[in-house]
Parts: structure tokens; C-alpha cells; sequence
């Protein structure tokens, strides 16, 4: 079967930008400034503005971010960070390359992102930090979390990789955490050409630190006041981000429109649950993951209509093999372990066309009614 709606199409997003994204490269070439330097500070100050944050660091990844984020609360050895298993395994990756270890709680049913009812729980006196993550685009209940790390002296890091221009209460995620990581993988709702990530905080000491870890912990050429790792971000990755960067508030509208369209139709269906909108959101819907008994079936049935699907995640991070260490067993966290079972991923991305937002709701409703038993 021929695809007629890809999962993601990329090309169809840098196509209308192709002249812009050349010009722009070519001026990287020309000036030379490939690693760091003046355009990583341009799209700095550009991105800083965007979210409403004090500062922005650009470097080469989302994972990146998080570590750096990590390093520089003083995060490592036998301490503990709370977060979700309902991610992308980065999240908890960074805090095992921190030194520290991670420690899940489950997440709500409605939202998929962090309950804040299960963070005392998991509290211990060696607990640092929390990483709750905005999953899909919509972002955690951060009130609640704030409040709690308040109350016990914690860092909180917000996982926005997944959240550029995601708002809680009418205000930018990546302002209320000590500080926010994004990233720019190219499927992200702002995507780079390669690897990319940024770190936003309000913090000027944090902001001080980051700057020197994310450079081999250099002050100045050659002379290093800590450890710390390349974590720059490249010139050309921030041209084009740059340029990208002014079509998102359009393309997150564009997403939500089509979110709006898949939950006219496909709402009110029984055997399907689709994404909540918690009151606090505004969703930028990175990923449009509907929920489905007999996911294998549906997700052949829809292969079979010409329609691209996505699985995020089928393992949750706490059942990994990489954690086996970390003694979690199935059943431990039962929303997350329910959602990686039933999860599946539709096509989401702007330059879908209304047509094809109907072509998907129409294969998904002969999918159903194939497949699950209502
Ligand atoms: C929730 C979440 N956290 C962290 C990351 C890591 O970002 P990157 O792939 O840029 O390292 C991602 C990206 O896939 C993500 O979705």
C-alpha cells in the first residue's frame, strides 16, 4: 500500500524555506563561525525572547541540556531525582550520567504527565531535583510540583523537549523550573538540521555555570576551572533555527487545529481515548497519541490504509533493560505501564492538509470498527 499520510514529512516544512535556510547556511560558511559564536548568540537572544526566559544556552542536544542542567544544580553521586517513566529515555539517561539516580512516580491518567500527588512518596533525604516532563506538548501541573520542591528545598528542571511555546496558566513552560530543556531533533515542533538543544533559566549564577560546563568547563581559552564536556551548539544548527523559529506560533496553530479537528470526530468514539486538554494548557501538540486496545491491529489496519503511526513509548523508561538495576517491576506504575501498551501515535505535523486530517480520521474509524471490540 502506497502511503498516502506519512507520519512526518519533513520535506514538506523546508521547502517553502529553501532559499531563506541556503542564504543563511552560506553565511555560516562564509564567516566561519561553525561551533559556538555569533550565531548560536543570535538565535540565543532570539529564543530567550520567545519564551519570556532571562537567558538561553544553545547546545548540541535535548540530552545535553538536561545533564548540563543537572551539573550545574550540583546534582551526582547518591543523590536522587524524581521524574516519570512516561518519557523519552533521555530524561532519565541524564541523571544517570549526572551520577545520580532516578527515582519514577506515575503519571496522571488524564494528561500522561507527572501526578504531583505521587512526588511525596518517592521523597527520600537524598532526593535533589525534580524532572517533571511536558509530555507531547502538554505540560505537567506545575503548581503543585513547584510547591512541592518549594516546601523541600529542590531543584526543578523542566523536560520541554517535547514543549517549545507550550504554556501553563497563560505563561511559556521553561519559566517556572530553575531552568528548562528544549530540544531541536528534527522532528521536534521547532527542528534543527542535525542535533540541537537549548537550556533557558532565569538564574544568572546557573546561567554562569552552564556556559563554562557546556565548553569543557573553560573560563577562557585553555584555561579550565572544572570539568566539563562539549556541549556547544552548532553555527549552522542556529541559522536555520533561527529562520524556523518564526514560523512556529503558526505551525503550533496549525497543530492545534488539526488537534481540534481530530477531536470533533474521533472524541465521542467508543474503544478510543483521545488526548486530554487540562484546564492550566495550552497544548502544542508535538505528538497526537491516541489510546487503543489491540494497538498491533489498529496500527496494521491503518498501515494498510496508507496512514503513518508512531509508537511513544512501548516500553516505559522504569521497565527498560538499561534499569533493570534499578529493581522497578511491572506493575509499579500502572497509568504508565497501561499507556505504553495502548498508545499510538497519528500524524500531527502543520503541513498536513485538512484533507489529509480527514483521511486519517476516516481510516482510524474503519480501524476501530475492525479491530476493537466496543
Ligand atoms: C521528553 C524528551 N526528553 C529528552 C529528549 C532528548 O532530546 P535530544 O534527542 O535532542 O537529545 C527528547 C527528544 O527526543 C524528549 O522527547
Amino acid at each position: 500500500m502506497e502511503t498516502k499520510v506519512p507520519f512526518l514529512d519533513l520535506w514538506s516544512q523546508h521547502l517553502p524555506l529553501m532559499s531563506e535556510l541556503n542564504l543563511a547556511i552560506q553565511e555560516v560558511i562564509k564567516s566561519s563561525a561553525f561551533a559556538g559564536g555569533r550565531f548560536v548568540n543570535e538565535f540565543e537572544q532570539d529564543f530567550a525572547a520567545y519564551c519570556d526566559a532571562r537567558y538561553a544556552l544553545g547546545v548540541g542536544s535535548g540530552t545535553e541540556a538536561l545533564w548540563l542542567s543537572l551539573m550545574a544544580c550540583g546534582v551526582g553521586s547518591g543523590d536522587e531525582v524524581i521524574t516519570v517513566p512516561t518519557t523519552f529515555m533521555a530524561t532519565a539517561e541524564a541523571i544517570t550520567y549526572a551520577g545520580a539516580r532516578p527515582v519514577f512516580v506515575d503519571v496522571d491518567e488524564r494528561t500522561y504527565t507527572m501526578n504531583p500527588e505521587a512526588l511525596a512518596g518517592a521523597l527520600t533525604k537524598n532526593t535533589k531535583a525534580i524532572i517533571p516532563v511536558h509530555l507531547f506538548g502538554q505540560p505537567a501541573d506545575l503548581d503543585p510540583i513547584l510547591e512541592f520542591a518549594r516546601r523541600h528545598s529542590l531543584y526543578v528542571i523542566e523536560d520541554a523537549c517535547q514543549a517549545h511555546g507550550a504554556e501553563y496558566e497563560g505563561r511559556r513552560v521553561g519559566t517556572f523550573g530553575d531552568t528548562a530543556c528544549f530540544s531541536f531533533y528534527p522532528g521536534k515542533n521547532l527542528g534543527a538540521f542535525g542535533e540541537a538543544g537549548a537550556i533557558v533559566t532565569r538564574h544568572s549564577d546557573l546561567q554562569e555555570k552552564m556556559k563554562i560546563l557546556r565548553d569543557h568547563g573553560q573560563v577562557r581559552k585553555y584555561f579550565h576551572s572544572v570539568v566539563g564536556w562539549n556541549c556547544r551548539m552548532d553555527g549552522i544548527q542556529a541559522a536555520v533555527l533561527r529562520i524556523k523559529l518564526r514560523q512556529l506560533e503558526a505551525n503550533n496553530q496549525r497543530r492545534r487545529t488539526h488537534a481540534a479537528h481530530y477531536e470533533e470526530e474521533l472524541g465521542q468514539m467508543e474503544g478510543i481515548v483521545t488526548p486530554a486538554l487540562a484546564s492550566y494548557a495550552r497544548h502544542v501538540y508535538h505528538i497526537y497519541a491516541i489510546r487503543v486496545a489491540n494497538r498491533d491491529e489498529v496500527i496494521k489496519c491503518l498501515a494498510d490504509q496508507g496512514i503513518g503511526t508512531g509508537i511513544h513509548y512501548p516500553v516505559p523508561v522504569h521497565l527498560q533493560e538499561a534499569y533493570r538495576h534499578l529493581g522497578y517491576r511491572r506493575g509499579a506504575f500502572p497509568v504508565a505501564e497501561r499507556c505504553a501498551s495502548e498508545f499510538v501515535s497519528l500524524p500531527i505535523y502543520p503541513e498536513l492538509t485538512d484533507a489529509q486530517v480527514e483521511e486519517v480520521i476516516q481510516a482510524v474509524k474503519a480501524a476501530i470498527a475492525e479491530n476493537v471490540e466496543v
